[in-house]
């Protein structure tokens, strides 16, 4: 039995009410309790849960100068049955400590980890909403807090897992996006750390998503770091296109963030007999399959943004409106497969 003492909170916050839950969005609220522990002295101490609370830095935290910072997000799902499902947080888990090596932090025991969000969920299991399309989504984060200038690898690291009762990622809901692939800035090159959940990538992505916001895009598309030329992911999201009826996703490499809702949808795809490709993808085969008739469908995976549609794909002066820009088939099969095992009802 893991000791995970929980302090509760003397004052509770007003939850969502159903009829509040349709407006959610993401990640605007946040529930009661937190998970906390820090490591110092070679160890992790003192984790615990208690009431959701500020945290306090010194202004020489070494994440403030450094970003030695690393992140996981997951969702727990309240059944009809009434269970509370976690979708997959060991996968998430065995992730945040892949990031934790690239970024010179430490690792987490897997198992402690689940039980640590396994009990949080249960502290707040009367914040996981109720209506379809929403649930608790989990915050791990794992930042340096060493009080001192110096670049290396720190000595103190904080741990926290919040909790926010969300909804759709994207205004749009269901609704295919508008995407844009970026072609002069880039997120991630070779050897760097395209491949693990770190605060950098995301931060080194706003100025391109800012701009292609103000034309009304949802998101960019990244090309690869060296060439700009092949497709690679959207921050938010893995890329997938059905081209003639076979899946293709870009491989992994290291530019590439591993996501948890990839690796299900390639499994659920490889379930239901669809081909999939994973390979590099070049942008004038994306642009000749579209022309052609033959790109099909597309979509965004992740965590937040589940299955995404996407209607339209916009590269220099070429509009790629895909399948009209109505939801795919494979598109919805995947999301009511997913959600449904999410859900409980599968
Ligand atoms: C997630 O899908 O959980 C993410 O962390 C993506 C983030 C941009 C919301």
């Amino acid at each position: 039995m893991i000791d995970i003492p929980v302090t509760l909170s003397k004052e509770l916050k007003t939850k969502p009410t159903v009829a509040e839950e349709g407006s959610l969005g993401f990640g605007q609220r946040f529930t009661d309790h937190m998970f906390m522990m820090e490591w110092y002295d070679g160890e992790w101490h003192n984790p615990r849960i208690e009431p959701y609370h500020r945290l306090s830095l010194d202004p020489s935290s070494s994440v403030l100068h450094y970003a030695q910072e690393i992140f996981e997000g997951l969702k727990a799902y309240r059944a009809e049955d009434g269970r509370i499902l976690m979708f997959r947080p060991d996968a998430n888990s065995e992730r945040l400590n892949n990031s934790a090596k690239r970024m010179c932090m430490p690792t987490i025991d897997v198992d402690f980890n689940v039980e640590a969000m396994r009990r949080l969920v249960e502290v707040e299991k009367e914040w996981v909403p109720h209506s379809d399309g929403t649930s608790l989504y989990l915050r791990p984060t794992m930042f340096a807090n060493d009080e001192a200038l110096g670049v290396h690898a720190a000595k103190h690291y904080v741990y926290f897992i919040i909790c926010s009762p969300s909804g759709a990622y994207y205004k749009e809901g269901l609704k295919p996006i508008r995407i844009r692939v970026e072609d002069k800035y880039v997120r991630a090159v070779r050897g760097g750390t395209g491949f693990a959940k770190t605060g950098g990538n995301y931060a080194c992505s706003i100025l391109a998503g800012d701009l292609a916001a103000q034309e009304g895009f949802a998101q960019v598309l990244w090309l690869d770091g060296e060439h700009l030329k092949y497709v690679q992911e959207v921050g938010a999201m893995n890329m997938m296109f059905v081209v003639n009826g076979k899946l293709l996703t870009a491989d992994l490499e290291d530019t590439v963030l591993p996501g948890v809702t990839r690796r299900s949808i390639l499994a659920l795809a490889k379930e239901m007999g669809v081909e999939v490709e994973e390979r590099h993808i070049a942008i004038d085969e994306l642009i000749a399959y579209a022309e052609s008739g033959e790109l099909q469908e597309a979509f965004g995976t992740g965590t937040a943004a589940v299955v995404s549609p996407v209607g339209e794909l916009c590269y220099r002066d070429k509009h790629m409106v895909i399948g009209g820009g109505n939801i795919g088939e494979l598109t919805m099969k995947f999301y009511n497969t997913l959600t449904g095992i999410q859900w409980g009802r599968i």
